[in-house]
């Protein structure tokens, strides 16, 4: 029974709700919603970002009409910029015959450079040579054979300095695997820096644009906000401000490394183990919000690093420069064309200022009371010169526990407005605390739950999460944002799951959860009509205690891990992580079940039945945990 009370009234619900949060994992960035089709387009990927990595990631030599030469990346005094220090140098040995060509090949991300037969492709790159009469270069987009898939695009390189070259490449035939081929002619030094190949056919067609369906897909949920750049991302690595030369890979995100002009950008080792150019930076992330009409919500490093790393920086100088940098960040959103930073935004072609008006500081925050000391800092300087920002604070990385109340009493205290909440649970889990929210302080701070998931991309999950959001709602004056995590995942290597929208080369497509917040953000009320359920058939005995070993701390130091009922019975959860202190779901570990009293890894089917919500057969077991060691 069902009973609806639309005499009283219930909470207002605001329109920016339900939104996105967006974080470069599972190359959501690179080869996901930044459009550019060619990896390693500046040659800067390195070990440091990932082992497997070399300069020459993605790239291969070709040669043709009997051409000979060699190639290398360096740095040195010739780089293209400050920032931008490795280069491709091309010596080009060998004469052969008219229209030969030697040079390298890129293989773009995932299963090759993805092109539509008859769609149009801008092609751009920096080059110099030491050829008094030019070099002649082709760029041209061949199959993984090397037929051509393009008419070639020719220019001659003139003068020993850096030198933009570009035009048109229109792709002859539809496939997800295409190539870009640059190649030269003649002899002598060539060198080469941003090599790159952009579809004229981004989401709006903005230059250095997104890739449409993606965009299009984010935008059709109409979130109320956008929550970027993470997560993890955020708030792991050092937290040195960039400063030529002690150049220094694997940093803290910091937004100035990620405006101006493309080839002037900092590059950075991304925490989910790749490589970032920062080619879709704060100021895309910005443009992007606007043009799905969401509430742009930056999350900055508050000097404490998180995911496990739980490292408080301790520098005044450096935290004075981070607390400026964030009110440069409203200054580059907000301020005029006249200031500094609002000249910045405006030279990039957004002279309006872009309306922020909430910012975090810190992600999951492991280490209250050094974090809040910091905190406290960014928010005095915030509201002393920005009084029309919210600053939103932090409430670790758990939904429950000592962090997570020390977190809480300290954001009461303080008086702050809005705290971020974040977990990913079972489904079950998110059955059972549909009146979290229910008992929640409403004198005390609000709520933006800013990643939460139920772990898997089934059914039973997206229901799950639906269920929870009618208890978020319901609670519309405590709860204010909520956005799911994460967004993107590429199928063809990826961190994290489950995902919301998941995409390969060419194609992307929407989970059930996906479904389930369209829903809510396509149909969000403006108030909330207080209404009871009764009836509701119970669920027979829900299972009690933990059942999923998602401590990944913890994890990275077992190879084996079994989970068994007093009666041989195994029963298990289903996100085991292990690895060097990132998450790494190594094949093999992500899901667990039972045959024969046996401890085996499952099939999706097996997994179902331990996950499926209301199944009769729960009943509670006495759970005991045997970890084996790894060798070594
Ligand atoms: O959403 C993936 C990760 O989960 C985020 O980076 C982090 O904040 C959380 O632990």
């Amino acid at each position: 029974t069902l009973a609806v009370h639309p005499e009283r009234e219930g909470p207002a619900i605001d329109p920016t709700m339900y939104g996105v949060f967006f974080e470069d994992i599972n190359n959501a960035a690179d080869g996901g919603l930044y459009a550019e089709l060619v990896r390693n387009r500046s040659f800067e990927f390195s070990p440091v970002d990932n082992a497997a990595y070399t300069p020459l990631t993605g790239w291969r030599t070709t040669a043709h009409g009997g051409a000979t030469g060699t190639v290398r990346t360096v740095d040195d005094a010739d780089r293209l910029n400050e920032r931008n220090r490795t280069y491709l140098r091309l010596d080009l040995s060998g004469h052969g015959a008219p229209g030969s060509g030697y040079g390298v090949v890129n293989s773009g991300h995932g299963s090759g450079v993805a092109v539509r037969a008859g769609a149009r492709y801008d092609f751009s790159v920096w080059a110099r040579t030491d050829q008094r009469r030019g070099t002649r270069l082709t760029a041209r987009l061949r199959d993984a054979d090397g037929a051509p898939l393009s008419a070639p695009l020719t220019a001659t390189v003139r003068g020993d300095r850096w030198t933009r070259y570009s035009g048109t490449l229109t792709a002859g035939a539809t496939t997800s695997g295409a190539r870009l081929a640059v190649t030269a002619e003649g002899g002598g030094v060539l060198r080469l820096d941003m090599v790159s190949l952009f579809p004229r056919d981004t989401y709006k067609g903005r230059r250095n644009g997104l890739r449409k369906d993606l965009a299009e897909k984010i935008a059709a949920l109409e979130p109320g906000f956008l929550r970027f750049p993470g997560g993890c991302l955020v708030n792991t690595g050092s937290h040195q401000a960039y400063e030529a030369p002690t150049w220094e890979r694997e940093r803290s995100y910091q937004w100035k490394d990620t405006i101006g002009p493309v080839e002037q950008r900092a590059v950075n080792a991304n925490f989910w183990g790749y490589h970032q150019s920062y080619g879709l930076g704060y100021y895309e992330y910005f443009q992007f919000a606007e043009d799905i009409g969401a509430m742009p919500l930056p999350v900055v490093p508050a000097l404490v690093t998180g995911c496990g790393q739980n490292q408080a920086t301790d520098d005044p100088a450096l935290l004075r420069r981070h607390i400026q940098d964030t009110l440069d960040l409203i200054e580059f959103a907000n301020g005029p064309v006249t200031s500094t930073w609002g000249r910045k935004r405006a030279e990039m072609g957004h002279p309006k200022p872009f309306g922020l008006t909430h910012l975090a500081v810190g992600n999951e925050e492991n280490l209250p009371d050094a974090y809040f000391e910091r905190f406290r800092q960014f928010r005095a300087a915030i509201e002393a010169e920005h009084p029309g920002v919210t600053v939103v604070g932090n409430s670790g990385p758990d939904d429950t526990g000592a962090t997570f109340d020390r977190l809480w009493e300290l954001n009461r205290q303080a008086g702050v407005a809005l705290v971020d909440e974040h977990y990913y649970n079972s489904p079950q889990w998110f059955l059972e605390n549909n009146e979290r929210y229910d008992s929640y302080d409403r004198r005390g701070p609000k709520v933006f739950l800013g990643e939460y998931a139920s772990r898997d991309n089934r059914f039973a999950n997206a229901l799950s999460e639906a269920a929870f959001m009618t208890g978020l709602e319901r609670n519309a004056d405590v709860v204010k944002l909520a956005s799911y995590a994460p967004l993107l995942a590429d199928t063809h290597e990826n961190q994290w799951r489950p995902d919301m929208i998941w995409f390969d080369s060419t194609r992307s497509w929407g989970s059930t959860s996906y479904e389930v917040q369209k829903l809510f953000m396509n149909n969000t009320g403006d108030r909330v009509v207080p209404s009871r359920a009764s009836g509701t058939p119970q669920l027979s005995a829900p299972i009690t205690g933990a059942v999923g070993l998602s401590t990944w701390a913890t994890a990275a130091a077992y190879d084996d891990v079994r989970v068994t009922a007093e009666d041989g019975t195994v029963l298990l959860g289903d996100d085991f992580s292990a690895g060097d202190g990132r998450w790494t779901r190594a094949a093999g570990r992500g899901t667990w079940s039972v045959r024969d009293g046996a401890f085996v890894q499952s099939d999706q089917a097996a997994q179902d039945t331990l996950v499926t919500a209301g199944d009769p057969a729960w009943r509670d077991y006495d759970l005991r945990v045997k970890a084996t060691k790894q060798a070594g």
